[in-house]
């Protein structure tokens, strides 16, 4: 009798980045012969792709290691993994703390699991937490969706914003070869997926590590490029792209944006803050009125844009009227979405030793009162689709409602109507919208449109 495959688990923390680099890893362990488990409690291998942006996220991984670092201790053969972000930040460290680990590695280690299990299974316990040039994505990913993919364009961030993790985590900027890029893509379109997500910290600043000349001041493969290089690409209807920053986001991009019908109305690019004090001290390199510029700017060319981002509250420092700029801002501008959090000292980080921090009651305060403007603003602009017929790409089956299925409007919408997912899965659907909520919309199918 041949013995049963060994499983394998992944639970992944954080940013769109983590789950693009745990498809690709869990792609090198199905080509190495593993077999997924959704259970990590059966597995054999227990991969934990970690976040470590804010204290919470790191915490949360030291409470599921300990349970597993139990089980190995009845289960010798069992193998322990951490990768991401806790993993580049503790290093060694994490052994110390952790000495049922098996492997430690950094993000810019995905691509090279295989190398690092076959030291694993010789015997070793492994950290690979070296600054790498990111390998070519040999890998063949274990894509979680049929339908809409990730694909990875820009690793690394060369900001210094002084909250934060990123840099010292992720390295600096390395752009993959537009060339790459689009074979990638291509290969997506072949095997029928739709919808394409281009991945990086700052994908506007794609390219600038990229060999080549500069004309006029501007780089010859710069992200607005990027676009108009893929746009093209056969089988593939959706591009969409995050994370945006202010400083890169030029008129230019605007304009691809308004002119590539491929290319959805929806902008991800976070501000932090409504304060250009508090902007300064974060380091971001731009201010409100800036920021308020590129909004209008992307408005007078795509009005129904659906706009959404970052902030953060009770940064060092923050006084009670600088926050209100922040309410100010999301009061102006009304977005789709907000992403908000209170903000979290981090290790090695320039303003987690400032004497200046905030009490964590008022964080929890500020955190509360712009939770609720939010969402205030988001059902106000959810109330535009009532009635409205807008495309839906539907992806799966409504997991509360199995006789409904969902997938996004082209602004990002999540987006519930009846229908079997059998008939209409990687379809664009006209759907009349009939029901609006804050964050979602319900409709009724007409006819698919493609
Ligand atoms: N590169 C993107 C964001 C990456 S991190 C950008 O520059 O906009 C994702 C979000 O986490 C950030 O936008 C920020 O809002 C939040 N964040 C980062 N560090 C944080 C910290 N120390 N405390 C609280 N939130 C933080
Ligand atoms: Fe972090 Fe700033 Fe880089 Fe974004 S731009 S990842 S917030 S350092
Ligand atoms: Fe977290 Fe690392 Fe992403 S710290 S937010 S997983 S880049």
């Amino acid at each position: 009798m041949t013995p049963s495959p060994r499983r394998y688990h992944i639970t992944t923390f954080g940013c769109q980045m983590n789950k693009a680099d745990s498809e690709r890893m869990a792609g090198v362990l199905d080509h190495m012969g593993l077999v997924w488990t959704d259970d990590p409690y059966q597995a054999d291998l227990v991969l934990y792709n970690t976040c470590t942006i804010r204290d919470n996220a790191e915490q949360k991984v030291y409470s599921y290691l300990g349970r597993q670092a139990r089980r190995k201790q009845q289960r010798p053969d069992l193998t322990l993994v951490v990768a991401g972000c806790v993993a580049q930040q503790e290093g060694e460290a994490l052994l110390r703390r952790v000495p049922e680990l098996d492997l430690v590695m950094g993000p810019q280690h995905a691509n090279r699991l295989q190398d690092l299990l076959d030291q694993v299974l010789a015997g070793n316990q492994v950290v690979a937490t070296d600054a790498v040039d990111i390998m070519e994505d040999i890998t063949k990913p274990r894509r979680d969706s049929q339908v809409t993919a990730w694909v990875n364009v820009i690793y690394g961030c060369n900001e210094r914003c002084t909250y934060c993790v990123v840099p010292g985590v992720r390295g600096v900027e390395q752009s993959r070869m537009p060339q790459a890029i689009r074979t990638e893509i291509e290969e997506l379109g072949r095997q029928g997926f739709k919808e394409v997500t281009l991945l990086g910290q700052n994908i506007d600043a794609y390219g600038r590590d990229l060999p080549g000349s500069t004309v006029a001041g501007r780089h010859q493969h710069n992200f607005t490029d990027l676009l108009y290089y893929l746009h093209d690409v056969s089988g593939i209807e959706r591009f969409r792209f995050a994370t945006s920053h202010p400083r890169y986001f030029t008129e230019r991009l605007i304009r691809a944006c308004a002119e590539l019908p491929k290319v959805c109305e929806h902008f991800h690019i976070p501000f932090q803050s409504g304060d250009n004090q508090v902007l300064k001290a974060m380091a971001r390199g731009y201010t409100q009125e800036k920021y308020r510029r590129i909004i209008h700017t992307i408005r007078s060319y795509i009005p129904d844009a659906a706009i959404s981002a970052d902030a953060i509250v009770g940064f060092p420092g923050e006084t009670e009227e600088q926050f209100q700029h922040t309410l100010d801002l999301v009061n102006d501008i009304a977005f789709d979405h907000l992403n908000t959090a209170a903000y979290s000292p981090r290790p090695g980080t320039p303003a987690a030793r400032w004497d200046n921090q905030i009490d964590e009651p008022i964080k929890a305060d500020r955190l509360q009162r712009l939770n609720h403007l939010v969402a205030v603003k988001a059902a106000e602009r959810s109330q535009r689709y009532q009635g409205r017929i807008e495309e839906v790409l539907v992806e799966a089956i409504n997991p509360k409602h199995p006789a409904q299925v969902m997938g996004r409007t082209r602004s990002n919408r999540l987006t519930f109507l009846p229908g079997d997912l059998a008939v209409l899965k990687g379809q664009i659907v006209a759907v009349k919208i009939t029901q609006v909520r804050p964050f979602s919309l319900t409709g009724e199918p007409l006819i698919p449109v493609s």
